[in-house]
């Protein structure tokens, strides 16, 4: 049975296929169409899926979509009866069921041509989010919360896994959101993009919750693992702000209204230095936000009684909280996919319809290597097509390397200080670069970040980069000793080691790790091996191939982003592309 799992009509729409209840490609529309966070019907990653597998649209026999517009009726009608929303509102929300109703439509118009004789299941938003992490964890039983703006007309759920069942026992509903509040805030910051609530994140550190009060008057914990917003200071569900899409890139208007202004004074401005207040700011956002999410969590231990959870949903790719949870709360294990966020809700599509079709209850995620890849001779030939670009840019390639030779030459060009694109194997799955689709840098340079932020990235100096680190090796280096293979978690890095590797500390001493083995990524954990036999350091520097842009897909792209910036060396494939100094 082929499933074709699609997040559609959200930010990071997506596409994934299951054949005989495996999980074979997934990707995310985004890197075809090179739009961030793109959000309208994912054609291009549909393809991909289909083309990878030598299927077509008439082999399809479920497409399943993480939204249905029947969940949550009820509660829909009572709110636009309440008075709350503007008649704009209940409008806007109507125009977006009716383009969701009209999937059949969609393939029509993209393909000419619809799945022949498949059938469409609709699954609930937060359904697909539970499903999209624990079906595919390792866990035998588990609590399991999806946490983000909105979905179906809620916000959050939490349910219990146990074998092959799963069951969706707890909703917040609208206009109650942690993703709304989340991303208001970082508004109010000036950091108005779609997805910009990571650069939050990562200035906490630098600030004191010293708003912990006027937090605690936005957003309150009510009983039983629920929270409520103070809605004198959001606007969301009175006016049609809602999630508009320009070229199907998600823009998000103000969240927040006035009344937050009486509260916490004016906002921030996009181009106004970062202050003492603004990190302090963002410091006890992040503070409140996990204080929720611990209470959500307490609650579903104390009715749930296991030591694993999962989590899911935007909110889920809030790292520094993930790490914390087996600090603050009785969970031990913690589970977070790599597409946490709404694409990985094509997964959790999938999978429900996978099980209501009686196909594979649970389904294995090992890795998050499941998009497009492009052979050696693909990339030689398109080595061969760039030569004048190569030669102006006074380039020279070698062709061919073995693994032996390519680690060993790239693990000395990253000791002299070299920043390298990695380019190898299939996509990954989610928006972490995990070794293959790279760029790499010396974690032990004091001065690394700012090289990388000169030659390509030109990110916030406050924002900080990540390592890869041998999975054995993890315990020695960090106070925790979790897998982490899709960089989901960020643990406090053993005092002793900080000042080894300045270029992925974080200036609260913390770092977001991904752990690295054979069996997930054997060139990349060959590179790593490398350096680590030369310096006594099993870790590399690892931030996404890209430069304000999408992480590149096609090998096309990596040759570009290499020539347009400073990177010194490229390694596609197993050739190696360097500039002569
Ligand atoms: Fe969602």
């Amino acid at each position: 049975m082929n499933v074709l799992g699609l997040n559609a009509f959200h930010g990071d729409s997506a596409a994934c296929l299951f054949v005989d209840g495996q999980l074979v490609s997934a990707a995310e529309e985004e890197r075809f169409r090179r739009i961030k966070h793109w959000a309208g019907f994912p054609a291009q990653a549909i393809e991909f899926c289909l083309n990878e597998n030598r299927l077509t649209l008439a082999d399809i026999d479920v497409v399943a979509i993480n939204s249905d517009s029947s969940a949550a009726r009820f509660r829909k009608m009572a709110f636009a009866l309440s008075g709350q929303a503007s008649l704009k509102l209940i409008k806007e929300k109507v125009l977006v069921r009716q383009k969701r109703m009209s999937l059949a439509e969609h393939f029509e118009h993209a393909f000419g041509e619809v799945p022949g004789h498949a059938v469409y299941e609709h699954v609930e938003h937060h359904l697909a989010h539970l499903a999209s992490a624990y079906l595919v964890s390792p866990f035998e039983q588990a609590s399991v919360i999806s946490i983000d703006g909105f979905g179906d007309f809620a916000s959050a759920a939490t349910g219990f896994g146990n074998g092959a069942e799963l069951s969706l026992d707890q909703r917040v509903f609208f206009p109650h959101s942690m993703g709304v509040f989340y991303q208001a805030l970082t508004q109010y910051l000036g950091f108005p993009h779609y997805g910009d609530e990571y650069k939050v994140m990562g200035l906490a550190p630098y600030g004191q919750p010293h708003f912990k009060e006027q937090m605690d008057a936005i957003v309150r914990e009510t009983d039983g693992g629920q929270f409520k917003l103070n809605l004198e200071f959001f606007q969301h569900h009175k006016n049609a702000i809602g999630y508009e899409w320009e070229d199907n890139e998600p823009k998000v208007s103000r969240l927040y209204s006035d009344t937050l202004l009486d509260l916490l004074g004016p906002p921030r401005t996009k181009e106004q230095p970062l202050q003492q207040v603004h990190k302090d700011l963002a410091r006890s956002i992040q503070d409140k936000y996990e204080r929720v999410f611990f209470h959500m969590l307490w609650a579903m231990h104390q009715r749930d009684q296991t030591d694993s959870v999962c989590v899911a949903g935007g909110c889920g790719m809030n790292s520094v909280a993930n790490g914390k949870i087996h600090l603050q709360t009785p969970f031990a294990n913690v589970y977070v996919q790599s597409a946490a966020g709404d694409a990985g809700g094509a997964i959790g599509a999938a999978t429900i319809a996978c099980q209501r079709h009686g196909e594979s209850k649970r389904h294995s995620m090992s890795h998050a290597y499941l998009g497009p890849q492009f052979s050696d001779q693909h990339c030689k030939q398109l080595i061969a097509e760039n030569r004048d670009a190569l030669d102006a840019s006074n380039c020279e390639v070698a062709f061919d390397l073995s693994l032996a030779k390519l680690t060993d030459r790239v693990s000395d060009l990253i000791i002299q200080g070299k920043v390298i694109g990695w380019f190898q194997g299939a996509m990954e799955w989610g928006p972490r670069a995990l070794g293959n689709r790279s760029i790499l840098g010396d974690p032990r340079r004091s001065d690394m970040k700012d090289i990388l932020n000169l030659k390509i990235k030109r990110r916030e100096s406050f924002r900080p980069f990540a390592p890869s680190v041998l999975r054995r090796e993890v315990s020695s280096w960090f106070e925790s000793d979790a897998d982490v293979p899709f960089m989901m978690k960020v643990f406090q890095i053993k005092e002793s080691k900080r000042d080894l590797i300045p270029a992925v500390t974080h200036v609260d001493g913390s770092g977001r790790l991904q752990t690295v083995t054979k069996e997930s990524n054997a060139g990349y954990h060959a590179l790593i091996e490398k350096f680590f036999a030369k310096t006594q350091v099993p870790m590399l520097l690892n931030t996404s191939f890209n430069e304000n842009e999408p992480v590149v897909c096609h090998p096309q792209e990596a040759l570009d982003c290499f020539l347009r910036t400073n990177m010194d060396v490229l390694a596609l494939g197993s050739h190696l592309i360097y500039r002569r100094s």
